[in-house]
C-alpha cells in the first residue's frame, strides 16, 4: 500500500496510532530515544496525565460554521496554534528527516523550530521551505561556535531564536543506556555488532539509514576540525551551560526575536521578562531532563500570571490530542509546541507521516472548538475549563513580585 494511503487507513486515527507504527518500523534504540524520558519517567507521564485532569466546559446549542485557528507568535504569523518543536537527531528517524519536517510544516502553514543537534544544515532546511522557521540554540562547542551558528541562522532568514535553558547536563535516559546507545555511538566494532540484531530486525529503517549516509554528524555545530560528532554531545552540553548572563550577548548577536524554552516557575518567568526576551516556553523538555519537575500544564497558569503580559507564553509537553492544545490555550498559552506527536509521524512514514500528525491535531482542534461552542482559538480562556481543586490557584504575589 502506498505510504499516504497507509497513513490514512482506518487504523491510523490518532497520534497513538502513529506511535504504534513508529515502534514497528524503528529499532528499539531509536524508538526509545523518541518515546522515553528521564529516570523513572514520572514527569513524562505527569505531562500527559495533567491534560486528563482538566475538564472542558462546553456551551451547547451554538452553531460554529468555521473555526479560526490562526495566531501570531513573536511576530510570526501561522495558520495553526501549534509549532513543531525542536527535536534532536530527527535524521535518525527518517532519511533527511529535518527536510521532511520543514516541508510538512510549510505546507500546513506552521512554524518548525529546528534543533541545533540535527544531521542537516540549517541552510539546507531553510532551502526546503518557504514557511516560517525558528532556530533552537545550544551553546555546545562554546560561544564562538554558537556565534557562528547564530550568524548563519540570521543570514538564512530564521525568524526567531529559541534558547533552551534546562539542559545544564543531559538527563538520565535509562532506556537509552539499556539499549546500548553509548556503545552504538562510541563503541568499537564488537560493541556495535552486539547491538546489530535490533537493526537487522528493521530492514526498512536500516536501508534508509545507510542510504542516508549512516550515523550523522552535527553540521550546525562546526568545530575547528569540522562538524561535531555524536559522541561529543554529552560532555559538550555540560561544558557550555547557558546562563541568564549569556542572554545579553546572544541578544546582541541575534538582533531579533528570542524565545526562552524551559521555564517552570513564576521566578524564571520574571527573570526572562527582565532579560528582555520576547516569549517563554513552559517546558520540562518533554520529561527528558529533570525527573520530578511538574507537569507543564499544571504550572502554566502560575507562569502566565507572573509574565503579566510582559512576554508571550507558550507551552509544550504531553500533547497528543487537539483537545490538549485547546486546554493549554484555555489556561493561557498563546500557542503550544508539539514534539513526539510529529516525531512519531515522521518515523512512521516520513513527510506524509508528519503531515498526517499535523492533520490529526488540526481536525481534533476544530472538532473540539465546535463541540465547545467557540469559533476561534483566540477566544479561548479559563471560562472553558475546570482545573481540579488540588491544583491550587496562582498565588496573588506571583504577578506582583519582581525581585526574584
Ligand atoms: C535533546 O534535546 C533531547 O532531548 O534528546
Amino acid at each position: 500500500m502506498p505510504m499516504t494511503a497507509r497513513l490514512e487507513a482506518h487504523d491510523v486515527l490518532n497520534i497513538a496510532d502513529l506511535r504504534r507504527l513508529a515502534q514497528r518500523r524503528l529499532p528499539r534504540v531509536v524508538f526509545d530515544y523518541i518515546d522515553g524520558g528521564a529516570e523513572d519517567e514520572v514527569t513524562l507521564r505527569a505531562n500527559e496525565h495533567a491534560f486528563d485532569e482538566v475538564t472542558l466546559r462546553p456551551r451547547g446549542a451554538v452553531a460554529v460554521a468555521e473555526c479560526d485557528l490562526r495566531t501570531t507568535v513573536v511576530g510570526t504569523q501561522q495558520a495553526l496554534p501549534f509549532i513543531l518543536a525542536p527535536v534532536g537527531s530527527t535524521r535518525l528517524f527518517w532519511p533527511h528527516g529535518e527536510v521532511e519536517v520543514a516541508r510538512a510544516a510549510d505546507a500546513a502553514g506552521t512554524v518548525y523550530a529546528l534543533s541545533t543537534l540535527v544531521g542537516t544544515s540549517l541552510e539546507e532546511v531553510r532551502a526546503a521551505s518557504s514557511g516560517p522557521l525558528w532556530y533552537q540554540l545550544y551553546l555546545v562547542g562554546g560561544r564562538d561556535v554558537a556565534r557562528k551558528a547564530i550568524a548563519r541562522a540570521r543570514a538564512a532568514g530564521y525568524a526567531a531564536l529559541v534558547v533552551t535553558i534546562d539542559t545544564a547536563v543531559a538527563g538520565l535516559r535509562e532506556r537509552d543506556l539499556r539499549n546500548g546507545i553509548k556503545e552504538l555511538l562510541g563503541g568499537g566494532r564488537v560493541a556495535k555488532l552486539r547491538s546489530s540484531p535490533q537493526f537487522l530486525l528493521h530492514p526498512g529503517w536500516l536501508y534508509g539509514f545507510l542510504r542516508d549516509g549512516g550515523l550523522m554528524r552535527f553540521p550546525n555545530v562546526v568545530l575547528a576540525d569540522g562538524p561535531m560528532s555524536y559522541v561529543d554531545v554529552g560532555p559538550a552540553l555540560e561544558r557550555s551551560v547557558v546562563t541568564w548572563d549569556d542572554l545579553t550577548w546572544i541578544r546582541e548577536e541575534w538582533g531579533g526575536q528570542i524565545v526562552v524554552k524551559g521555564v517552570l516557575t513564576a521566578e524564571d518567568a520574571r527573570r526572562a521578562a527582565d532579560a528582555g526576551v520576547d516569549a517563554i516556553v513552559v517546558s520540562n523538555h518533554g520529561g527528558r531532563q529533570l525527573d520530578g519537575a511538574p507537569a507543564t500544564l499544571r504550572v502554566l497558569p502560575e507562569v502566565v500570571a507572573a509574565a503579566g503580559g510582559r512576554l508571550e507564553v507558550l507551552m509544550d509537553g504531553g500533547i497528543r490530542r487537539g483537545g490538549d492544545v485547546v486546554k493549554a490555550l484555555c489556561l493561557g498559552a498563546k500557542a503550544v509546541l508539539v514534539g513526539r506527536a510529529y516525531a512519531y509521524g515522521l518515523a512512521a512514514g516520513g513527510g506524509p507521516g508528519v503531515a498526517r500528525a499535523i492533520e490529526i491535531l488540526r481536525t481534533e482542534i476544530v472538532r473540539t472548538l465546535k463541540l465547545l461552542g467557540s469559533a476561534s482559538t483566540a477566544d479561548l480562556d479559563g471560562r472553558f475549563v475546570d482545573v481540579p481543586p488540588h491544583w491550587g490557584r496562582p498565588r496573588a504575589s506571583d504577578s506582583l513580585r519582581s525581585d526574584a
